[in-house]
């Protein structure tokens, strides 16, 4: 074990031509690129990186037994063509047995260790995360352009090890059972890998730039997984559960005591009577934390909830029920539900509320008042309000409908999704001359208590107040 093992990064793919030729076909893509006039040497490197793989000497011993020492040069400029092309992974191996592997996840895989100075401490970034894959632990950060396949026990020893500031000397004696040439590669590996930091003398951190101080490590980890670019996650409309699951209904259905039909504006007349123009309507749309003392009545509601969040078209295609409303959403999918607390609203009696967009009614569900409470609670606080809401509209979401069809990016989709309706919400309330206010950080556990649904099949995403505005 004194050196990495090269192979072709998993995926990769060979193709002997008709011409004689071979191709590389790369993983998850149509790329191939075409090897033209391989001498037998490189062509039996070429298997070995295909197979067990081997270290740049073996390779380039492979190639010079076959082709003599012209064929040196000829070795070194492929490895730096396959390793520029993120086609190599890089293998800790001991008698055979893998430790680990780093393989390219995306185009800035680059993988030039160098050796371990041994008076230099390393800590184990604070954006690396270890994790089971379907195939074996793995080793990732949203800072590392490659991901670490970790074969053997002693490797995640190592890792853990690097919990705190260390030399590869206090390695050594943390995790006597790993020989000193391991430690080196691995953190060698881990170095160029982006996974550890230097800790400077004196300091127990490593020490970060401004903009990654800001970053936590959930949110760097969505942003990079949720984005192209850091991984070779699918993403997309991949449908990955089309025959296998069946995808939720558009319009969800609610174990309702009670539901009130709700008023119905005349969508003519407001367009072509004296509503304000548009441009005021944006101008003037702002938060409003207060109320008056005379409640938002439920011709109001009604009307605000059919103008912001209605089933204005039902579309049955062949893979999902689709549907169009006033807000825009990915897919025209449209997840999001909404949930009314009602503390005041005349015509409409306290309680607890799922709004239905396809009958546009209310319908009514047992929830405890004490639950209630604590939703409205919750909002008072978050927007500073005096008193609790006129009204407090949660924002849910049926996340399965997502991501039934989409993939990496489906809860950022979401997110955007509840901008949208936001921002719809905003501007009827607006035109409307009612109070909105939208809030940022809800409990979605207690919406999943109050509302009885499964925290991970439906819940909260956001929340909206509405009241009428004080004059
Ligand atoms: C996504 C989002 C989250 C918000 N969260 C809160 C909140 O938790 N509490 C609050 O009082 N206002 C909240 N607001 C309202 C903002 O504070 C407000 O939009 C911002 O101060 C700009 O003021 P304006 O809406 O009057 O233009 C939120 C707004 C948005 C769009």
């Amino acid at each position: 074990m004194r050196a990495y093992c090269y192979k072709f990064a998993k995926g990769i793919t060979l193709y002997p031509t008709a011409t004689g030729n071979l191709d590389i076909q790369m993983p998850r893509t149509c790329v191939r690129h075409t090897l033209k006039g391989l001498s037998s040497g490189l062509r039996a490197a070429l298997e070995n990186l295909v197979s067990s793989g081997g270290t740049e000497e073996q390779l380039v011993e492979t190639v010079t037994a076959k082709d003599g020492p012209d064929g040196i040069a000829r070795c070194y400029y492929y490895l730096h063509l396959f390793a520029e092309r993120q086609m190599l992974s890089y293998g800790i191996i001991d008698n055979g047995c893998p430790w680990a592997t780093i393989e390219p996840v995306s185009s800035q895989f680059r993988f030039n260790p160098g050796p371990v100075d041994p008076g230099r401490r390393w800590i184990l970034s604070r954006f690396a995360c270890l994790r089971r894959e379907t195939d074996g632990m793995v080793l990732e950060s949203p800072l590392a352009h490659g991901m670490l396949l970790i074969h053997a026990p002693q490797a995640t020893l190592l890792i853990s090890a690097l919990g705190s500031a260390n030399t590869t000397a206090s390695l050594q004696s943390m995790v006597p059972e790993i020989p000193r040439a391991a430690i080196e590669l691995l953190l060698g590996m881990l170095i160029a890998g982006g996974f550890v930091d230097e800790v400077p003398e004196g300091m127990q951190e490593a020490e970060e730039c401004t903009a990654l101080r800001h970053w936590s490590f959930h949110e760097l980890l969505f942003h990079t997984r949720s984005r192209s670019g850091r991984h070779q996650n699918p993403s997309g409309g991949t449908y990955r559960f089309l025959h296998k699951i069946a995808p939720f209904p558009l319009v969800k259905q609610v174990n309702a005591t009670e539901t009130i039909d709700l008023y119905r504006p005349d969508m003519d007349a407001l367009i072509f009577g004296e509503e304000l123009p548009f441009s005021l309507v944006m101008e003037e749309r702002c938060s409003i934390r207060e109320y008056s003392e005379q409640p938002i009545d439920a011709r109001q509601l009604g009307e605000f909830l059919y103008r912001s969040a209605r089933i204005k078209q039902k579309l049955f295609t062949e893979h999902q029920e689709l549907s169009r409303r006033v807000y825009p959403a990915g897919g025209a999918i449209y997840e999001l539900e909404l949930y009314l607390s009602v503390h005041a609203c005349a015509g409409v009696p306290g309680g607890y509320y799922h709004y239905c967009p396809d009958l546009h009614r209310l319908e009514r569900i047992e929830a405890d008042a004490l639950l209630i409470d604590a939703l409205l609670r919750d909002a008072r606080s978050a927007s500073g309000l005096e008193e609790p809401p006129q009204i407090l509209i949660t924002i849910s979401a049926r996340f399965e409908r997502l991501f039934w069809k989409y993939e990496s990016m489906a809860y950022s989709l979401m997110l955007k999704n509840v901008g949208t309706l936001y921002q719809t919400m905003y501007l009827v309330a607006t035109a409307m001359d009612l109070a909105p206010c939208a809030l940022g950080g809800g409990d979605a556990d207690l919406f999943a208590k109050v509302a009885g649904t499964d925290y991970l099949e439906e819940s909260s995403v956001g929340e909206f107040l509405l009241g009428r505005k004080r004059i």
